[in-house]
């Protein structure tokens, strides 16, 4: 009995080595393209330990997140951690963060998927040094977030397209080549950018009347295609402006939506929408497939000239069909949000994505 559980050791040893050599012939491939595991490789396992915060610890949360307050009645979708196929997520460790960053700035640019990042980071912050001193005011667009003893502004600055929209005689025109909001982007230490969202906007919520490129004036176009010239003007930007070695750039892959249960295989349920949904999908892949904006955005990241950190986050937050505020967001059935997301929650993990990626450089 004994020889043959050795023996099974043995040999269960032998082929984890064999296995395991072949593995770090692919890892090193990967290491020259990659540089290191991809972190945004991987699948959502249960831990007891999560979530990373409570949301009464952090004061100034937006009602809109707090979907336990606003009355969400199960909890599972707290307890989800992000494993990494090849590695281990360094678990987020605030006080480093402010310690690192000491003196420094860091900007969200973006729509309310930006802002909802913007909020987990801060809680995320505060509820680490929970005695330090913070302080925020919110100006126009603009939400400064300081931590005054560590000298540390976390912001927030609202900006749907990134490209500009300008009043007219004729109306609202969403300027594909024009970005003068970009002058505001300078010097800071860490910037974080997001669009797609209000791309996809049509009729009352569709914030422009005309587009226009150069000289030429449409009435509407392919939204993908103006998504791809409205990145690529921001993209000229960064890469003429942006000094990388005072300032690391990320953008905040596409963040995706819950709105059409076929996507994630269950077409008989009830609701096409989120509601309801209490449990991540739990393989590697979403069934839905790739998003079709992350494509255009890859492929605008990939033209640059600057290296780019893109926060690939679209997979991941695709197989979290249970983790936006359906109707504990806004409050009410007449609003169902199955955009944003509940905090605690994904975007927590997006901002332990950031850490790690920051810590790495
Ligand atoms: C870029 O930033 C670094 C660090 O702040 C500085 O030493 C360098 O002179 C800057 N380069 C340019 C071209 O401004």
């Amino acid at each position: 009995m004994k020889f043959i559980i050795i023996f099974v050791l043995i040999f269960h040893t032998l082929s984890m080595n064999l296995a395991h050599g072949k593995k770090v012939n692919i890892d090193h491939k990967k290491t020259i393209v990659k540089s290191g595991c991809d972190l945004f490789e991987g699948k959502w396992v249960y831990d007891e330990s999560f979530p990373l915060y409570e949301t009464s610890q952090c004061p100034f949360i937006e009602k809109e997140f707090d979907c336990q307050n606003n009355g969400r009645p199960d909890q599972f979708y707290l307890k989800y951690r992000w494993q990494p196929t090849g590695c281990n997520l360094p678990r987020f460790n605030g006080e480093d963060f402010l310690r690192r960053y000491r003196g420094k700035s860091v900007l969200f640019v973006g729509d309310s998927l930006s802002l909802n990042q913007w909020q987990s980071l801060t809680c995320m912050l505060h509820i680490a040094v929970p005695q330090a001193h913070y302080n925020l005011v919110r100006v126009g667009g603009l939400s400064i977030f300081t931590f005054s003893s560590y000298n540390v502004k976390v912001m927030f600055s609202r900006n749907a397209f990134l490209v500009d929209i300008v009043g007219e005689n004729i109306g609202r025109v969403l300027k594909l080549d024009s970005i003068e909001a970009a002058n505001t982007w300078k010097g800071i230490d860490v910037l974080i950018f997001d669009s797609w969202h209000w791309w996809l906007h049509t009729g009352r919520k569709q914030p422009w009347d005309f587009i226009q490129e150069g000289n030429n004036r449409f009435r509407d176009m392919d939204r993908l295609v103006a998504y791809e010239k409205g990145l690529k003007t921001w993209a000229n930007w960064v890469d003429d402006n942006i000094n990388i070695t005072k300032t690391k750039v990320f953008f905040q892959g596409v963040s995706p939506d819950h709105v059409n249960s076929e996507q994630w295989g269950t077409p008989t349920e009830s609701t096409k929408f989120c509601e309801g949904q209490a449990k991540p999908l739990l393989g590697t892949k979403y069934p839905g497939g790739p998003h079709p904006a992350e494509l255009v955005l890859e492929r605008v990241l990939s033209s640059m000239k600057k290296p780019i950190n893109l926060l690939d986050i679209t997979t991941l937050s695709q197989l979290r069909k249970d983790g936006h505020p359906s109707v504990y967001g806004h409050g009410g059935h007449r609003d169902m949000d199955c955009s944003h997301w509940c905090l605690a929650g994904v975007p927590d993990t997006w901002n332990q994505l950031l850490y790690a990626t920051l810590i790495q450089n």
